[in-house]
């Protein structure tokens, strides 16, 4: 997702500026630019191809004291990663930095024909949209930027400047989110809160429809309907030391490391082992109204559709009659799906802004379904717009690939399904094997991360020849897999794909040859017989198998074999995740690979 930040008051612009995208770099782009202003309103525009470092080159020379300024990563959306397509644009009186996709850009732009466009952008003709209505003189900025924003079709998240008065910054957000921080006789914008850490603590969260312009010391909120909104200002609840490195190589590595605390924090207050209940304030539904549920839709993309796979298989074993689907969100908002009104929809999300699941999110409400959100970024879209919402409060995931917010969301959602399965009175002989297992995680997490990241790193090494992997799994074991796999494509770009062990014999076995590689889990339990004989199949056909297991016992001659020892059963897949994110991690790094920012993706997807 690009980067947007402002800043407006007594300080170094170009500073603030350049620290923001630097601390927003993690969400992946490919070029970067900065405006700043003097009092005269003389602009000074500074755009790369590149790194935020390339920037800061070019920077060097153009170095200014002004007060105000916009500034913006761009992950190319239309038109190439390149410096006339990087963000500010500049038209006429207007310089605007812009999140989202203008989907009717065309016909904007084909009405604008007295205007010369430089870029490929659609924001560019947003920009010149904008000054079309500037120029007449009749509006003030604002009410420009909100003609013009009336005629856009898509999604956006917008700073727009006018040199003519270079003293204010106007945003305004649709789908992409924005947020105001108030600071004193100074005020920051930012596409995401991590920028404005170090700054202050207070922020505005801007809602979709309204507009604000910001000046040093005030920030002045309406709708796009002129209606006045009066502005909450809210706590930032994540710090400094949450976006640092904290000593390791890459925050993905950190962030692996750190899921015994960060699970920690997801069962806070929310497991009593002592008389085997959980509590979950999530669903905001009374016993009675959670007894009546029958049907679970989960939603979310990739990780999270993943993790909503996995939780699914476990929820369905301790509640009886409910009925659980589980859908990739991009294309079940296209869908025609009927939900039965007795439905739960838990929409899953580490960002909570995902464009896709946002979008099912909306299309959900409008059929009277309640939802709630398995969300981590606090006072995201998806939180602020779900009925209800269990945050899972693994604090800032900053590596692309996700990691610990994928066994918080696996949790979080099975106790979910556990305080559904309360209601409706399960035995809590039957629930308590569940939540005396999901208590004990976080040491069983820290104790294979202690045994097992040195080996994972040795056999990463063994393998990082390869192009081509399959993992494979079975029950809980499969969405284990794909996720297992899913790591792995992302940020070793090897060609890696999950199946159910079942389904090899329909299909995938036929891929087995020395140029592929399989991963095996094996978790210890009533299939393991049968996903030994699958292996056996690969064995059979010359497969170049690592092995994961829990199974003592085990001792096929693979090539490989990571034997975990835990005392956790129902929930070992989740640890064998670990060794898969632990392989993925140290492949990347094999392959020297940009492990945090991996070619193409970005760590929040708020475009479709
Ligand atoms: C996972 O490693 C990827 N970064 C990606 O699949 C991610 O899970 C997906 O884009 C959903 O993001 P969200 O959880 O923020 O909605």
């Amino acid at each position: 997702m690009c980067g947007i930040v402002g800043y407006v008051g007594d300080k170094n612009a170009q500073d603030f500026l350049v620290s923001g995208l630097k601390r927003l770099e993690y969400r992946g782009y490919d070029s970067a630019g900065v405006v700043t202003f003097d009092n005269s309103g003389k602009a000074t525009l500074v755009k790369a191809k590149g790194k935020i470092a390339d920037l800061g080159t070019k920077l060097v020379s153009e170095r200014r004291e002004d007060k105000v300024g916009i500034g913006h990563t761009r992950w190319a959306t239309h038109g190439e990663p390149s410096e006339v397509n990087a963000h500010p644009h500049h038209v006429g009186n207007i310089y605007l930095v812009h999140n989202g996709i203008i989907e009717n850009y065309k016909e904007l732009k084909n009405a604008l024909s007295n205007y010369e466009f430089k870029s490929e952008t659609d924001s560019e003709v947003l920009a010149a949209l904008i000054d079309s209505f500037y120029k007449e003189g009749k509006y003030p900025l604002t009410n420009a930027v909100v003609q013009a924003l009336k005629l856009v079709q898509g999604t956006y998240g917008i700073a727009v400047m006018s040199d003519k008065n270079p003293n204010e910054i106007v945003v305004a957000r649709a789908g992409s989110p924005l947020v105001i921080g108030v600071g004193h006789g100074e005020t920051l914008i930012a596409s995401d809160a991590s920028a404005l850490l170090g700054h202050t603590k207070q922020a505005i969260y801007l809602n979709d429809g309204e507009v604000a312009t910001v000046t040093a010391g005030s920030v002045e909120i309406k709708t796009l309907n002129a209606e006045p909104v009066s502005a909450k200002v809210e706590e930032i609840e994540t710090n400094l030391a949450a976006i640092q490195k904290d000593g390791y190589e890459h925050f993905l590595l950190k962030e692996i490391m750190e899921q015994p605390k960060s699970l920690k924090e997801t069962l806070r207050g929310r497991v009593d082992t002592r008389h085997g209940m959980v509590h979950l304030g999530g669903p905001g539904l009374p016993e009675s109204e959670l007894r009546k549920i029958k049907h679970l839709v989960i939603v979310g993309c990739g990780t999270a559709y993943n993790a909503g796979l996995l939780a699914s298989y476990y929820i369905e074993q301790f509640t009886p009659e409910i009925t659980v689907e589980v859908v990739v969100a991009s294309e079940y908002r296209y869908r025609q799906a009927y939900i039965p009104k007795d439905s739960l929809a838990l929409i899953v999300s580490q960002s909570g802004e995902t464009a896709d699941t946002l979008a099912c999110l909306r299309e959900i409400k409008k059929q009277g379904i309640r939802t709630v959100g398995i969300v981590n970024a606090i006072g995201s879209t998806i939180a602020r717009e779900v009925d209800g919402g269990t945050y899972v409060h693994v604090g800032p995931e900053i590596s692309v690939a996700s990691t610990k917010a994928f066994t918080s969301q696996v949790i979080a959602m099975v106790m979910m399904g556990l305080t559904i399965a309360q209601a409706k009175g399960v035995r809590s002989s039957f629930l308590k094997p569940y939540i005396e297992e999901i208590a004990s995680l976080p040491e069983e997490i820290r104790k294979i991360l202690e045994e097992w990241n040195e080996p994972v790193r040795a056999l990463a090494d063994k393998y990082k020849e390869y192009d081509h992997a399959i993992y494979l799994g079975r029950d809980t074991a499969y969405p284990t897999a794909m996720e297992g796999a899913l790591k792995l494509k992302e940020i070793s770009y090897i060609d890696a794909n999950a199946y159910a062990f079942g389904e090899l014999k329909h299909g995938p076995l036929a891929l087995v040859d020395d140029r592929f590689f399989e991963f095996a889990l094996l978790p210890d339990g009533q299939l393991y017989d049968k996903a030994v004989s699958n292996v056996q199949e690969v064995l059979a056909r010359g497969g170049h198998i690592i092995a994961v297991t829990n199974k003592k016992e085990f001792d096929l001659e693979v090539e490989n074999v990571v034997k975990i020892s835990t005392s956790a059963k129902l929930f070992a897949p989740l640890l064998m995740n670990l060794i898969a994110q632990l392989f993925a991690y140290y492949m990347a790094v094999a392959k020297g690979y940009n492990v945090d920012q991996p070619r193409n993706l970005a760590k929040s997807v708020t475009v479709e």
